[in-house]
């Protein structure tokens, strides 16, 4: 893994915002896998900015979200596919039929095995943005999810219900399922770029890096990717041996 420690966030995210968009410019068609979350908000403002300033083209570039919240209708404001069309696609030049995102309603089963079947069929993600969970989960692999699952429904643990539920009336509101591509699908990825900032990410972000590669921290697999960086600011990094 490599780490790459920011002394701000805006200089953290402009670095995220960077290697996405010259990756898109090395390979128009480019496969994207894309994360939710307050982590990811500002690198994807930058994105936006920079289509509109030097107009870096995304007509050709195809997404895949990681997950979806179970029981939510993508037209719910808390939707994970209503957060990426607000966030980021609706401010590029990106068809919305290329971007991804498994449905949480209907059929979840068959959603999970069709995500998988279109990620393969389109190459593969090139390009994958985490975040992380305080307990270390990526996508909604939680801690105990074994290292070789594909999309699957996962039960959210009370951890990840109480930090998600400031974007949610109540923590009774947040859902308690999810679909999420599984951490083999993850790791399937060409090349993965994770973010994390801010003291409640440096005790995960420490064992994920410092700690062994255990099911117990669904992160640490990551140690054994080919290609993952690492973009942190000095408080999650705060934790880390010194290299
Ligand atoms: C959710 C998402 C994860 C994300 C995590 C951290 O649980 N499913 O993909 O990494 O939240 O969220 P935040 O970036 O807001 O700290």
């Amino acid at each position: 893994m490599q780490i790459q420690i920011f002394q701000d966030k805006e200089s953290l995210h402009r670095a995220v915002a960077q290697m996405f968009i010259e990756a898109v410019k090395v390979k128009p068609n480019i496969i994207l896998g894309l994360a939710t979350g307050s982590s990811p908000l500002e690198t994807y403002e930058n994105l936006i900015k920079d289509h509109k300033e030097n107009g870096t083209d995304y007509s050709e570039v195809v997404t895949f979200n990681l997950d979806e919240y179970i029981g939510l209708e993508g037209s719910h404001s808390q939707s994970y596919r209503y957060f990426m069309n607000t966030s980021l696609f609706n401010g590029l030049n990106i068809p919305l039929g290329q971007t991804n995102v498994p449905s949480g309603t209907g059929d979840v089963n068959e959603t999970c095995e069709a995500y998988e079947n279109e990620i393969t069929n389109a190459g593969g993600i090139d390009l994958q943005l985490l975040g992380i969970g305080t307990n270390g989960h990526i996508g909604f692999n939680e801690p105990g999810t074994p290292f070789d699952t594909r999309t699957h429904v996962t039960a959210l643990t009370q951890e990840t219900i109480d930090g998600n539920a400031r974007f949610f009336e109540s923590a009774d509101s947040v859902p308690k399922k999810a679909v999420t591509m599984g951490i083999q699908s993850i790791m399937g990825a060409k090349k993965i770029a994770l973010i994390a900032y801010g003291s409640k990410k440096a005790a995960a972000i420490r064992d994920m890096v410092n700690g062994p590669i255990t099911e117990s921290m669904p992160a640490s697999i990551l140690q054994n990717h080919p290609d993952a960086t690492l973009f942190l600011d000095e408080e999650a990094a705060a934790l880390l041996k010194p290299q």
